[in-house]
């Protein structure tokens, strides 16, 4: 599945408030060495260097556009392109950070406790996914998907993992001298109306909906989708909308 930068960073502003607010949360004191899995265009990776500045900070992500970007933006960081289902650095970490990305890596049962071993002692994994499969815009999108000709084509789309904070809670209890998990709703005030709604989803949900579609199918999905999100999200009277946004925290300190 491929990754825009240009289209993910148009609402940077408002996608990077979750990473000031999950950063600010990380208990551990001395960060020597801190890592963004799932970097992007290294907007969360600017944060996790300003909150450390006395700190070695590195990223990765598996896509080439998002690279590039994080690079032109961040000179002085290391980027390197890895997936973070197989990633394997062979060193530990006082601070792993992975801010919107673990909900594309699947088996979640396994993958948060090896990241938790690759802590240093008193280090901290620190994980902000999106909670909002069942919020309109993801509704409206499996709708679309399953009610127009490009039915087929587009098939079973697979969200590989999203589970509640008790999950998380009891996974990690038993690795970790503490656990911090909470749930947030953010509301963000998108200029342009439904429309940005939509800009704001092709950036990231809608990308494994659009993807197997020819042009034609891609503009008839796109419109039929925006009628819907019209109707959820009406616009304020200055034709802003808030998109109400609910985003899950873990914070787990070995
Ligand atoms: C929604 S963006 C988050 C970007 C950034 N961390 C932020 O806070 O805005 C998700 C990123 O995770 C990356 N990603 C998704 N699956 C990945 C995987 N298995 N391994 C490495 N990176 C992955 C994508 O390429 C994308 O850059």
């Amino acid at each position: 599945m491929t990754w825009s930068a240009q289209q993910y960073s148009k609402f940077e502003q408002q996608r990077t408030r979750p990473v000031i607010d999950l950063v600010a949360a990380i208990p551990t004191r001395e960060v020597r060495t801190a890592v963004d899995l799932g970097c992007g265009p290294g907007n969360s990776t600017e944060v996790l260097a300003a909150q450390f500045p006395q700190a070695l900070v590195s990223g990765l992500d598996s896509s080439d556009d998002m690279l590039v970007s994080a690079r032109e933006r961040l000179p002085g960081v290391g980027f390197e392109q890895a997936d973070i289902a197989t990633w394997s650095p062979g060193k530990t970490f006082d601070v792993i950070l992975a801010n919107a990305s673990l909900q594309w890596v699947p088996e979640h049962a396994t993958l948060y406790p090896r990241l938790v071993s690759l802590l240093t002692p008193g280090g901290s994994l620190a994980v902000q996914t999106p909670d909002n499969l069942e919020e309109p815009a993801h509704r409206l999108a499996r709708q679309v998907a399953a009610e127009g000709p490009w039915a087929s084509t587009i098939g079973a789309v697979k969200h590989p993992e999203r589970h509640g904070a008790t999950f998380y809670y009891e996974l990690l209890q038993g690795h970790c001298s503490s656990v911090d998990v909470w749930r947030t709703t953010y509301h963000h005030p998108l200029e342009g109306g439904a429309a940005a709604v939509v800009e704001w989803f092709k950036g990231s949900a809608l990308r494994p909906y659009l993807e197997p579609l020819g042009a034609e199918d891609k503009a008839a999905f796109l419109a039929r989708y925006l009628a819907l999100i019209s109707e959820a999200y009406p616009a304020l009277a200055d034709g802003t909308v808030l998109l109400p946004f609910p985003r899950l925290f873990v914070v787990s300190t070995r």
